[in-house]
């Protein structure tokens, strides 16, 4: 892992993390290993447009790669969006050595993993994540995948990328609403593993957290941190049999909640926003489950309900029979990865940086703490 310069490696995975990282893109493409590999970039509209200007500014030999655009948001991460990107790798007579760079938010380095993995059985790949919710989470770790129908990331593969720019720019180009969904994966960074951390961005405050410029070091640190924490577990397990769960705090019922916003076909939730959501419910389970005190219980519920409360508005508006509404994410929750033998399980935390996987929660638990999120 490389941050700011300083060469750090620790895994298959070069990771480069800084305010100026796709600088280093240009160099990893002279060595002896990609000079003569086909490159295909993957962006979507927004990135297309934004991003690849500055990377190709930052790296000439993308001169002569291909672009493929495809449509953003979570509805185009799916088997018609990789079958149309096959086709075109497949057009452009791309071979085993050629290389996909990935330059977009989760849903495009999330599909074009996924697209990288099985092509002639994986062809290597690079993520340049331009969204904070691909910087904190998604392009690092290599998880790919697609939804299939509504449900979230059901297809898929544990592939790593060869590498990964994390260039802290890109975050200029976006706006509050998506800074915010990406925090999410912040914030759960810090309640797994870094109570430290937890406490300064309370000291920071819920309502100052997006009038601080990204480019300041409070922002700087806290991507950092989120990066090297989730490298570290990724480090420690891959393929996700033990450790790797912890960071899935918030994400069962978050992926439910946004399972159900994908079937009903609005698209104002974004997948960080769920997740918010997820941690407010799993937080409710945490101290009823895992033995979080009330104290902490409540601060947590307060910061990420005024952190996320329009968020919280929007599933609340969205449904007109709660208890239908209930048992409908109940039974998402069925689908969820962590499942074994019919049980759902979840991570949980004991307190801020203390986290515990495998708990199991019955059906009205589970009810309970879904209702948090309608009070
Ligand atoms: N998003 C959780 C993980 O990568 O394991």
């Amino acid at each position: 892992m490389i941050l700011s310069g300083r060469v750090v490696t620790i895994s298959r995975t070069r990771i480069h993390c800084g305010p100026s990282a796709i600088q280093e893109l240009h160099t990893m493409l002279l060595m002896q290993e990609y000079r003569n590999s086909r490159i295909f970039v993957l962006v979507d509209p927004n990135t297309g447009k934004h991003c690849l200007p500055l990377l190709a500014e930052a790296c000439p030999e993308l001169g002569a790669a291909s672009v493929f655009e495809i449509e953003g948001g979570e509805e185009s991460k799916s088997m018609l969006t990789a079958q149309k990107i096959w086709d075109e790798l497949l057009a452009a007579k791309a071979d085993r050595h050629s290389l996909l760079i990935n330059l977009g938010g989760g849903v495009v380095t999330d599909m074009g993993g996924f697209v990288a993995s099985a092509f002639k059985r994986g062809i290597p790949y690079i993520n340049i994540p331009t969204s904070l919710m691909g910087m904190a989470d998604a392009a690092v770790g290599g998880k790919t995948g697609v939804n299939l129908h509504n449900l979230k990331n059901q297809l898929g593969f544990f592939y790593s990328p060869a590498a990964v720019f994390i260039d802290t720019r890109f975050l200029k180009t976006l706006p509050e609403t998506h800074l915010r969904s990406g925090f999410a994966e912040i914030v759960k960074s810090a309640l797994i593993g870094d109570a430290i951390l937890w406490r300064r961005i309370l000291r920071q405050g819920a309502g100052n957290i997006f009038a601080m410029n990204t480019a300041d070091r409070i922002w700087q640190e806290m991507i950092m941190k989120t990066v090297t924490f989730k490298n570290r577990i990724v480090c420690q397990d891959f393929r996700e049999l033990k450790t790797r769960k912890i960071l899935n705090f918030g994400h069962t019922i978050g992926h439910a909640v946004e399972s159900l916003h994908l079937g009903n076909d609005k698209k104002t939730l974004l997948h960080g926003d769920a997740v918010a959501l997820g941690m407010i419910a799993e937080t409710w389970l945490s101290n009823i489950k895992a033995g979080l005190s009330d104290t902490e219980t409540l601060e947590i519920i307060t910061f990420l309900k005024t952190l996320y409360h329009k968020q919280c508005g929007l599933l609340k508006s969205s449904v007109t029979d709660t208890t239908r509404i209930l048992d409908e994410l109940c039974n998402l929750l069925l689908h969820d990865k962590k499942n074994k033998n019919g049980e759902i399980r979840f991570t949980l935390i004991r307190s801020a940086g203390k986290p515990k996987i495998n708990i199991t929660a019955g059906r009205d638990e589970i009810r309970s703490a879904l209702n948090t999120l309608f009070e």
